[in-house]
């Protein structure tokens, strides 16, 4: 066999899963179908519409802000056209920077799509026009997803846009209608809004991001409406009507009422699929499941066909970034004989709203649902020196813990910097920590981290200082 290892798709999953193979001493090679690495997170998810999201929030504040800091300007202006070239040069650094992992461990790197001859061989059609076949004792599927799009809303990437066209218009909407008020729906409909444009949430559930703790969605609902944004819950789409300048979005409401909107754009972010085309699949005696997912062994990621292992958006679970990687690293030791393990109920998730929401463990809903005795303790922002100081006083901590031996079963933070808050749970409840082990621990003052001391406190028994 040529290689070891051959990974096909180079998102965060893939490229992790080569690093780790080639660490491991493992010849590697990998697949990418685009002229550059880094998959859906770095070219057209994750870190573009982080920085869509910080330079919005720059504007937003200088707006809004500033001047109670005692900081003054004149002429403020958003110029959307260089937020975006910004963004452009954060992707190109992050682009060079795998391209240099890539050769610090040395793995090759295969710019082409990558479909299966049989199970050990992979044809690369290649982006100069030539094709090449590789072998390897192991292959990693790691070819991520792609938005879903619905038959009866034409998307037409001017117009009604997804996430990727999202992340590259050339003039702020003036109303924008968002379908999907979930993860993509809270971060991009924030960045326009915070630009200017009015945005129309319409959403099929009846809070934002309904899969979060229900508190969650409600608390940031309020956040999002102070930037003038309004919201269609409980509202099914059943129409998009694209004018050419203006479109139309029709939706059925809980009284079973038509509703329509009309905006200037309308992004469709209802979910995303995983994304196998032109793989060939069948090649190697493999098939998608009814939801076009890879079936994997639990304990291996291994699918049915021994030797094809597969990772992230293209298998079950969150589709998230972070259990992307971990996933590689699990295979690649997986591969070299260890016996890795990743524990699915830590893997945080995280909404780069402002404030952020970040959410580990179990929410109290499905708590509720599976009968279990529980007890919780929140404690606001707005009791927090350090958030008054900033001025970021929207949000609370919410921690939930067994209701007989106090071990944490979840927390839910939203507030500024719970993206990074988070991972103090996420190490509190990976050593089974109880919400009072945690509130006897020092925490700096003033941090917005004392949101997490005073939760447990509270969740211990009521005990909290500050509130
Ligand atoms: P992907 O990143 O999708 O990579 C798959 C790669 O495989 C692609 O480069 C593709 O071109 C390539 N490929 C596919 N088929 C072939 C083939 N046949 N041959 C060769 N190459 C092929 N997650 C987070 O954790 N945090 C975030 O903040 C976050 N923000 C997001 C924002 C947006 C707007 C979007 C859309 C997603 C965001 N996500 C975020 C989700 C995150 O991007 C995905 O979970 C992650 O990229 C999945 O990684 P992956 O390696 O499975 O696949
Ligand atoms: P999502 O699953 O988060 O949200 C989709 C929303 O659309 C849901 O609230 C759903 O109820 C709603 N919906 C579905 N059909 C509808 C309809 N016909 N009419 C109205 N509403 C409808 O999916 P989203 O936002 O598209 O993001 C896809 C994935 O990308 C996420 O699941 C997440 O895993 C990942 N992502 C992660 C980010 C992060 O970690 N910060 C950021 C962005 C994306």
């Amino acid at each position: 066999m040529q290689y070891d290892v051959i990974v096909i798709g180079s998102g965060p999953g893939g490229y992790v899963a080569a690093i780790r193979s080639a660490q491991l001493g493992l010849k590697t090679a990998i697949i990418e179908k685009y002229s550059v690495l880094g998959g859906t997170c770095l070219n057209v998810g994750c870190i573009p519409s982080k920085a869509l999201l910080d330079s919005s929030e720059h504007f937003y504040n200088a707006q809004h802000s500033f001047a109670e800091h005692g900081i003054e300007l004149e002429n403020l202006k958003a110029n959307l056209s260089q937020m975006i070239t910004r963004k452009k040069g954060v992707i190109e650094k992050m682009n060079n920077g795998i391209a240099f992992l890539m050769k610090k461990n040395k793995i090759t790197v295969y710019n082409g799509l990558g479909s299966f001859v049989d199970k050990n061989t992979v044809n690369v059609a290649k982006l100069d026009g030539t094709a090449e076949q590789i072998t390897g004792k192991n292959i990693i599927i790691a070819t991520g997803s792609k938005p879903t799009v619905l038959p009866f809303i034409p998307v037409d990437k001017k117009r009604v846009i997804t996430s990727t066209e999202a992340l590259n218009l050339q003039e702020i909407p003036k109303h924008l209608i968002v379908i999907g008020a979930g993860v993509i729906g809270a971060e991009l409909g924030s960045v326009y809004a915070r630009l200017g444009a009015k945005v129309s949430f319409v959403e099929f559930a009846d809070s934002m991001i309904p899969t979060m703790d229900k508190t969650m969605g409600k608390e940031l609902q309020k956040s999002i409406k102070k930037l003038g944004a309004d919201f269609y819950l409980s509202h099914k789409v059943t129409g998009v009507v694209n004018n050419g300048d203006d479109v139309t979005v029709t939706a059925k409401n809980s009284k079973d009422e038509d509703v329509t909107i009309t905006g200037d754009y309308v992004l469709v972010c209802i979910g995303r699929r995983p994304y196998t085309d032109g793989l060939n699949l069948e090649a190697a005696g493999l098939a998608t499941d009814q939801r076009g997912k890879l079936e994997v062994d639990e304990h291996t990621l291994q699918t049915k066909v021994g030797g094809i292992y597969a990772i992230g958006d293209v298998i079950r679970g969150a589709m998230l970034a972070h259990k992307a990687e971990e996933e590689g690293v699990f295979v690649a030791e997986t591969i070299a004989g260890q016996k890795p393990h990743i524990n699915y109920n830590l893997i945080p998730g995280v909404v780069y709203t402002w404030p952020e929401v970040a959410s580990v463990g179990q929410t109290e809903e499905e708590l509720k649902a599976a009968g279990r005795a529980y007890k919780a303790g929140s404690f606001p922002f707005k009791a927090l020196g350090r958030a008054t100081a900033s001025m970021d006083t929207d949000g609370l901590v919410k921690v939930l813990a067994d209701k007989a031996t106090d071990e944490i079963l979840g927390v839910h933070i939203i507030g500024a910097r719970a993206a990074d808050m988070i991972a103090e749970a996420v190490v509190a409840m990976e050593y089974r920590a109880s919400a009072e082990d945690i509130s006897r621990m020092s925490h700096a003052h003033p941090t917005y981290t004392e949101a997490i001391k005073e939760a447990c406190l509270a969740a211990t028994e009521n005990r909290a200082l500050h509130a």
